[in-house]
Parts: structure tokens; C-alpha cells; sequence
């Protein structure tokens, strides 16, 4: 594996194989070896043009334990805000001897045209881009749901989500993480079925591998997902008036009211619920809209854990694209 761009580029052996990699990584965690020496000497840099909280923190902290030296960049307080381009920032950052570089954009492409442009000779991790993908959430996520759902430790070794059905709901239109779900979870054997209003699917969502509705109370009620993963609305990708007042326009369904009650996770939904089905959202969550209080902070969320096992997952991909084999994905 050269560089982690698209969950849609990683076949089941190489997922599982990433999965197996970050349950060896959990597991030093929890004896609490604070630090493997794998990657002493090389350098990460995280190049963020776009707000974030968990994943920059965490390929930070992924990076740490395995002993690299990491360079935060953030566009705000850079040359970025003087204009300077996406190649010269690239370019700077080679001159400083970067390993590999973990990039999230607000553009879908940018991390491919870093990794393809040669700009820059090192691994390239996506870590967002746009609308696009979000490939290590969707091995956070596919590894939380294994540890819950197939085999916590060795006993979920060498396995996928055969037979799993996972329920994705909302914010679809605008959601990397749900694209990136949908490539990986189908990749590894579970069944995904995507809910949100008509306004939220993008164009051409009947030729994804997943099925399709606009009925969150239907498919609870008659299809006993495995596991919900609800997405956040993102209103910040929404311009006035264009999919809906949900987005802060007018006149369009969903007002934000009428979101809440046709696709938003409380106590009433949790219950319809099989009793083994976890609750998950890759965060930040907004609060009394598409998640009420209750159905975060229920005995059913993973939330939480999904952070902890996003830096094992990390570890697991910063480990696998510098210590391991490098070869042409
Ligand atoms: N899930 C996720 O990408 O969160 P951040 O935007 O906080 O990184």
C-alpha cells in the first residue's frame, strides 16, 4: 500500500489485514504500552485546510505512539491564507523531509492530486476530502463493528461483517463518511441501507452498493439493522435555500422540525431497535437534531469508543504505509 486515498481502493484482504493490524495496536494500548519505537526517525505532517477535532488529534496521537515526529499545519495562521497554492504548500512540505502527510481538504480530489502530482514523494493519508471520502472513519467504524458485533480481539481476527446490516441515515448528500461506509462495509460483507429525505441522496445513488430509503420508521421497524449510524447535518456545505430550511434556506423540506421527526435517532426509535444493535456517529454530533441526548449518551452508543479506536486504526494505517511493504495500491 503506496498511498490510503478511497476506502473504495482497499480489496477485503487489505482491509481486514488493516483491521487485524489495529487490534494488535489496540491491544498494546490497553496493556498501556504508551509507545512502540516502529516509527522513530520519520516524520508526519498533518496539512489541515479544513476544521477538525478527532481525526487530527488522533493521527497525531496515532503517530506519537509509534514514536514519529509530527508537524500540525493548519491552513488558518498559514501562507494558505495569503494564497499561496496547494502545490507550494506541498512543495514546502517535501523540503522539510515529510514521511508521509495525512491531508484533509474541503476540496474532493485534492488528497489524489498530492499523492498523483508529484509534488511530494512520501505516503499520502486522506483524511477528509469534500464531499468525498473519509477512508480511515470507515475503518474506525468497521473495526468498532467487528469488536461489537463479530469478535472482540483475536476471536474477530482475519474476519469481515459478513452478514451484518448496517442502517445509514441522513445527511447522505453531503457525507465523505457515509460514501466511505458504504465502499468499505460492502467490501467486508454487511448489507448497508441508506435513509434520508429525497432532498439528501445525491444524484446517482442507485448505482451504489447499498439499498435505499426514505423511511427510517420502515426500516426499523421491518429490517432490524445490526447497528445506526447517524450522519451530522452538515450545514456548513448547504448554501441558502439550496437542499432545505435544514440548512438554514426556506421553503424546502426538511425544515429542521420536520428532520428531527422523520429521520432523527431518540428514546422511541432506540427502542424498535434489536437488543445487540449499537448506535454510532462519527461526530461532531448535533444535538436534538439528528441524535436526541438519550440516544447519545444510551447504553447502545459507541460513539465514544469509535475516537478511541480511530487512533489504534491509525496507527494501524500510518504503521502499514511506512513499515510495512510499499506497493502500488
Ligand atoms: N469524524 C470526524 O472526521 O471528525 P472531525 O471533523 O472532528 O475530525
Amino acid at each position: 500500500m503506496r498511498h490510503l486515498l478511497s476506502a473504495a481502493d482497499l480489496d477485503r484482504s487489505a482491509a481486514v489485514a488493516l483491521l487485524d493490524t489495529a487490534a494488535g495496536m489496540a491491544a498494546t494500548q490497553e496493556r498501556e504500552i504508551k509507545k512502540l519505537p516502529t516509527l522513530r526517525g520519520r516524520t508526519v505532517v498533518n496539512l489541515f485546510f479544513e476544521d477538525s477535532t478527532r481525526t487530527r488529534i488522533s493521527f497525531e496521537t496515532a503517530a506519537k505512539r509509534l514514536s514519529a515526529d509530527v508537524i500540525n499545519f493548519s491552513a488558518k495562521g498559514s501562507s494558505v491564507s495569503k494564497g499561496e497554492s496547494l502545490k507550494d504548500t506541498a512543495l514546502t512540505l517535501q523540503a522539510m523531509g515529510a514521511d508521509a502527510v495525512v491531508v484533509r481538504h474541503q476540496a474532493s480530489g485534492a488528497p489524489h492530486r498530492l499523492a498523483h502530482s508529484g509534488w511530494v514523494g512520501s505516503a499520502v493519508v486522506n483524511a477528509g476530502d469534500g464531499t468525498h471520502q473519509h477512508p480511515t472513519q470507515a475503518l474506525l467504524d468497521a473495526f468498532t463493528l467487528r469488536r461489537h458485533l463479530v469478535g472482540a480481539g483475536d476471536a474477530g481476527l482475519g474476519r469481515g461483517l459478513d452478514g451484518l446490516h448496517v442502517a445509514i441515515v441522513g445527511d447522505v448528500l453531503h457525507s465523505r463518511v457515509a460514501r466511505s461506509n458504504v465502499d468499505l462495509l460492502h467490501t467486508l460483507g454487511a448489507r448497508v441501507t441508506l435513509v434520508a429525505p429525497p432532498t439528501l441522496l445525491p444524484v446517482g445513488v442507485d448505482a451504489w452498493t447499498c439499498a435505499t430509503s426514505y423511511h427510517l420508521d420502515e426500516v426499523l421497524a421491518q429490517d432490524a439493522p445490526d447497528a445506526i449510524m447517524m450522519l451530522r447535518v452538515q450545514r456548513e456545505r448547504m448554501g441558502p435555500g439550496a437542499t432545505g430550511a435544514v440548512g438554514g434556506g426556506t421553503g424546502f423540506f426538511p425544515s429542521a422540525l420536520e428532520y428531527t421527526r422523520e429521520y432523527g435517532l431518540d428514546a422511541r426509535r432506540l427502542a424498535m431497535l434489536p437488543d445487540h444493535a449499537i448506535v454510532m456517529h462519527p461526530g461532531p454530533m448535533n444535538r436534538g437534531l439528528e441524535i436526541s441526548a438519550d440516544a447519545a449518551d444510551s447504553s447502545r452508543a459507541v460513539i465514544v469508543e469509535q475516537v478511541t479506536n480511530g487512533v489504534a486504526v491509525r496507527m494501524a494505517v500510518l504503521y502499514t504505509l511506512l513499515a510495512g511493504e510499499r506497493e502500488a495500491l
